[in-house]
């Protein structure tokens, strides 16, 4: 018998990448700004430099997109590509083991082509090194032999664009930071948007869903587009086996409650996550790697994946000190709030 996934980092609400989400993310993917739906800042800005760089010749400035994941940084990357008409080569931080495997990807590039460098903030520091020169100046550095005899030699580059994602830009350094010289922010969509991306993606793979169906799924999807088209997938399997094959209202909120998806896109692990603030450490604040050890969780998932969400919606606060409880997460489990917030608390939401 087939069962849900088991595995915690396959929780159906997680925006980070899974198996299951490739081939339908291909399917899906628009490939124009134009067919990308909300982000509007980022497309007008990234319409103004493509639109400069093609209109003088030249390879784009240098993107880093940052923003939780599954809000479309790769996909994102591959319309810039797509609209400046070149190549665009995918990698990731961690894929990049020695600086000779980046100059090899490096030295292969097209003029004009595009780097797209996944999870950059996990790129090795002698890795990281390498871009540096690239990024400004279009040269590598090599060394050639060992000990006294060894020299370095420089090579020249083709003018090249290096579009960097990640999740959280503070976790880059310094000097690779300033080597961008476009930064944009990706934000969580609104639940409009992400209704419309529904919709789309339903045209797309033949599925029939009306409007509150649409809207019952992006209320749900905490903001994500990936969470929205997962989403969509796992209540169609349920809408064809419990139900006639349509997506209405009733039909989403039964199999999102089956899910234990709850109204406002918690999953289990949010809930927990709130309900250890609240009753083991009396609402907070509490450290981060205390909750980690007190559900089970990994940190990297907790500060990624569940706190930016549970911060948008107002459930969650980071101070100083640590994370609090705020009263709306404990009216949402259906407890009552504190009548009086301790001293403490008062002092680390004040200092935060
Ligand atoms: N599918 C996933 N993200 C999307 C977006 N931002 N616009 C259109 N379709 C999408």
């Amino acid at each position: 018998m087939m069962s849900l996934p088991s595995k915690r980092n396959e929780r159906i609400i997680s925006g980070t990448l899974q198996d299951a989400d490739r081939d339908l993310e291909l399917s899906l993917r628009p490939r124009t700004l134009d067919e990308y739906i909300g982000q509007e800042q980022v497309k007008e800005n990234l319409r103004i430099f493509t639109e400069a760089a093609l209109n003088r010749g030249e390879a784009l400035d240098h993107v880093l997109l940052y923003g939780p994941p599954g809000l479309g940084k790769t996909t994102l990357a591959n319309i810039i590509a797509n609209e400046m008409r070149v190549g665009i080569r995918t990698t990731s931080g961690p894929a990049i083991e020695r600086q000779g495997d980046l100059v090899a990807i490096l030295t292969n590039l097209e003029p004009g082509d595009i780097l797209f460098i996944d999870e950059i903030h996990r790129l090795r520091r002698p890795v990281e090194e390498v871009l540096y020169p690239a990024m400004e100046d279009s040269v590598v550095d090599i060394m050639i032999g060992k000990g006294p005899g060894a020299r370095s030699v420089r090579l020249e580059l083709p003018p090249f664009t290096l579009i960097g994602a990640t999740t959280r830009a503070g976790m880059l350094t310094s000097p690779l930071r300033d080597r961008f010289g476009v930064i944009s922010r990706l934000e969580f969509y609104s639940n409009e948007e992400l209704k419309t991306i529904v919709q789309r993606a339903a045209r797309i793979l033949g599925i029939a869903i009306d409007e509150s169906g649409a809207w019952e799924i992006a209320r749900r999807a905490r903001g994500t587009p990936r969470v929205a088209n997962r989403l969509l997938k796992r209540v169609r399997d349920y809408a064809e086996v419990r139900a006639d094959g349509i997506i209405t209202g009733e039909v989403a909120r039964a199999a999102l409650e089956l899910f234990e998806v709850d109204e406002d896109g918690l999953d289990r692990i949010d809930r927990d996550l709130l309900l250890a603030i609240i009753e083991k450490f009396s609402g907070g604040p509490v450290g981060v790697d205390t909750i980690a050890a007190a559900i089970n969780e990994e940190v990297e998932t907790i500060e990624d994946v569940c706190e930016p969400y549970l911060m948008q919606i107002g459930f969650l606060q980071r101070t100083p000190r640590g994370r609090v409880a705020t009263s709306r997460a404990y009216r949402h489990l259906g407890l009552t709030p504190p009548a009086r917030v301790s001293q403490e608390q008062l002092f680390d939401l004040e200092g935060s």
